[in-house]
């Protein structure tokens, strides 16, 4: 068991090196990787494309082995069965069974984690409330706009109540509006304790969630440290006042002068266009005009609240307790299944959820690559079971919570 203050995530030294068909190295894509990631910290790894996230993250997740170096996750080996209850991850891509509603995604997600049927349907509908894709729930998730498929995949990576959410790029493919939505729901459950590895090309999606940001290069880390201490710019001060005249502009010059120092711009202050883009988008919702699709009810599920008997260190201590080893994979989803060519059927659906309820997703899957008839389906990895006393604590303070 680690100590609270441990850092769930630590590498060492990582260096991941892919290599070619000739096993020839073609690509470095992370070179002796430092980093930790500290309990309750909303941590941004920011780097432009190509610079090593994803691989980062995946090695991480123990879906890829690192060359050189290695890796602890809640003080164990990635690949340990026993913490993959603990993680919640959003891949970059939503592989999402397209034929499936947005429910019954959520539903399946919950049955890999043996959660009983009451507790689920709760919290499958307390999941589609908080990211706003209730009034679609039963629309295949194989028509969602990309942004609705993002919030589907947001909902599924909490569906565990997760100690560690890893989101691969979580606003790709979003318009703004969309984006601060889930930047709010990030912000949200970083206020709640959440613990969250949030990886993005975009500065402005880690600066206003993220206390700390790893920020890569060519798979190397250039800068670590705190947002603000990275952002603020050392030996300038700004003074914002309200429209001045030119004479006091002069007086303000003059005193600069005084000190010896140049007053270096002066002019008015520009929002940044997101912020004027979700003030048309706030104020033309407030006249009613609407658009489709998905709505943003601003409500964090309440078993994420982490309210009641039940403290976080607890929750965790248990639900590692509770973890049964035996053939159990990650909650991840597999790094890239391919997507089914044909529909799912409900013969398969109930043979592969009976067959994750007893830890062995994969063997009907394997079955079902044997046989030449049918076409194998991609299978999200079965998970551990959680125990049903704290899924069953954590469901008494939410039905304290609607009372
Ligand atoms: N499976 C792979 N085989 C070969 N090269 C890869 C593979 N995955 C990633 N890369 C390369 O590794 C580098 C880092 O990729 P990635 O981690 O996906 O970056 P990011 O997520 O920051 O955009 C890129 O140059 C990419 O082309
Ligand atoms: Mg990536």
């Amino acid at each position: 068991m680690i100590q609270p203050s441990e850092p769930y995530v630590q590498t060492f030294k990582v260096t991941k090196v892919f290599r070619d068909f000739w096993r020839r190295e073609k690509v470095a894509a992370v070179r002796e990787l430092d980093l930790e990631v500290r309990p309750n910290e909303v941590l941004g790894l920011l780097g432009p494309n190509g610079s090593g996230k994803s691989t980062t993250i995946k090695m991480i997740l123990g879906l890829l082995y690192p060359t050189r170096g290695f890796i602890r996750v809640f003080g164990k080996r990635p690949t340990d069965v026993s913490i993959k209850a603990r993680i919640g991850f959003l891949p970059e891509e939503s592989y999402l069974y397209p034929f499936l509603n947005a429910w019954e995604t959520l539903d399946y997600y919950g049955r890999l984690f043996k959660q009983p049927r009451i507790q689920r349907r709760q919290r499958v509908e307390m999941l589609l409330d908080m990211v706003g894709l209730t009034q679609v729930a039963y629309r295949r998730v194989g028509e969602y706009s990309k942004g609705m498929q993002r919030r589907i995949g947001l909902a599924q990576a909490l569906i565990n109540d997760p100690d560690l959410l890893i989101l691969d790029e979580p606003t790709s493919g979003l318009d703004p509006l969309g984006t601060r939505q889930v930047k709010d729901l990030i912000q949200q459950l970083g206020r709640r304790g959440k613990t969250i590895v949030l990886s993005s090309h975009l500065l402005s999606d880690v600066e206003d969630v993220c206390q700390r940001v790893a920020i890569l290069y060519g798979g190397r880390l250039r800068a670590c440290g705190e947002v603000n201490d990275l952002l603020s710019q050392h030996g300038l001060t700004q003074i914002i006042a309200e429209d001045l005249s030119p004479a006091a502009l002069d007086k303000i010059r003059a005193i600069a002068a005084g000190e010896g120092k140049s007053v270096l711009d002066i002019s008015a202050p520009r929002q940044k266009l997101e912020s004027l883009f979700l003030q048309i988008v706030a104020d033309a919702q407030r006249e009613r005009i609407a658009t489709g699709g998905a709505v943003d009810t601003g409500r964090l599920a309440p078993f994420l609240r982490g309210e009641g008997e039940l403290e976080g260190p607890q929750v965790v201590e248990q639900l590692l307790a509770a973890t049964n080893g035996d053939g159990a994979a990650a909650a991840a989803q597999p790094v890239a299944p391919v997507r089914p060519p044909v529909p799912l059927d409900a013969e398969l659906l109930s043979e592969l959820t009976d067959a994750a309820e007893h830890g062995d997703g994969r063997k009907v899957l394997e079955d079902r690559k044997a046989a030449p008839t049918k076409p194998a389906k991609p299978a999200p990895a079965p998970a551990p079971a959680a125990d049903r006393r704290i899924i069953d604590s954590l469901m008494k303070d939410d039905q304290a919570d609607h009372a």
